[in-house]
């Protein structure tokens, strides 16, 4: 079998017992044996300054971007934030996007599962990063659509989801980004 493709997961909460980064390892676990998915952490990656982007850039940026580089793809995983998307992960956005014209995010395939205790499955966050998506040059897997709502129940104590549909919908959108990201790979 041909090596696995590499995926970043990132997690929009920076919380421990965040039901985001719940999701985002029961993502990975249900994710085919053809990528190797792993969480790359935002939460120590100071303010992007245009500043301190000179010589000597903050080690975590560099530390960040390193990790981003070399991977075939990046999965979102995020809450909602007032209808948007957390500011630690639109930081590590924009620590990702520069200096102007090294972005790490260009050409890579990507795609979201948003996740909220309420009804609306935290789809304004989801559809807010899809407008950077766009700018930054990242090809979004459209369907299936992920929009997760009312997660306060979802996982039991082992981090398992115990609702078979939400468990269904996770392991198709995770076949078909590997797919996407096999397709953007190949190219
Ligand atoms: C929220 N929450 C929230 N939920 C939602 O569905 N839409 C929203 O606009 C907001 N706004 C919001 C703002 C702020 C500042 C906080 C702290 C929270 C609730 C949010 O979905 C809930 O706290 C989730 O549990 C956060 O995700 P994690 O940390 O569990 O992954």
């Amino acid at each position: 079998m041909a090596s696995p493709r590499s995926v970043a997961v990132i997690v929009g909460s920076l919380r421990k017992d965040s039901l985001n980064r719940k999701m985002a390892r029961a993502a990975i676990a249900l994710a085919p044996a053809t990528l190797s998915a792993r969480i790359v952490e935002i939460g120590e990656l100071p303010h992007y300054n245009a500043d301190l982007d000179g010589d000597a850039p903050p080690a975590a940026w560099v530390a960040f971007r390193d990790a981003i580089s070399p991977c075939n793809g990046v999965l979102f995983v995020t809450p909602e934030f007032n209808r948007s998307v957390p500011g630690a992960l639109k930081n590590s956005i924009d620590v990702g996007s520069r200096p102007y014209g090294k972005s790490v995010w260009s050409g890579k395939p990507c795609s979201v599962i948003s996740v909220s205790p309420g009804p609306i499955g935290a789809f304004g966050a989801n559809h807010h990063l899809r407008q950077s998506f766009v700018f930054l040059d990242m090809p979004a897997m459209q369907q299936p659509e992920a929009y997760i709502g009312n997660a306060g129940k979802l996982f039991d104590d082992s981090g398992a989801i115990t609702e078979e549909r939400t468990r269904a919908l996770i392991t198709t959108f995770m076949a078909t980004f590997a797919a996407w990201v096999e397709r953007h790979a190949a190219a």
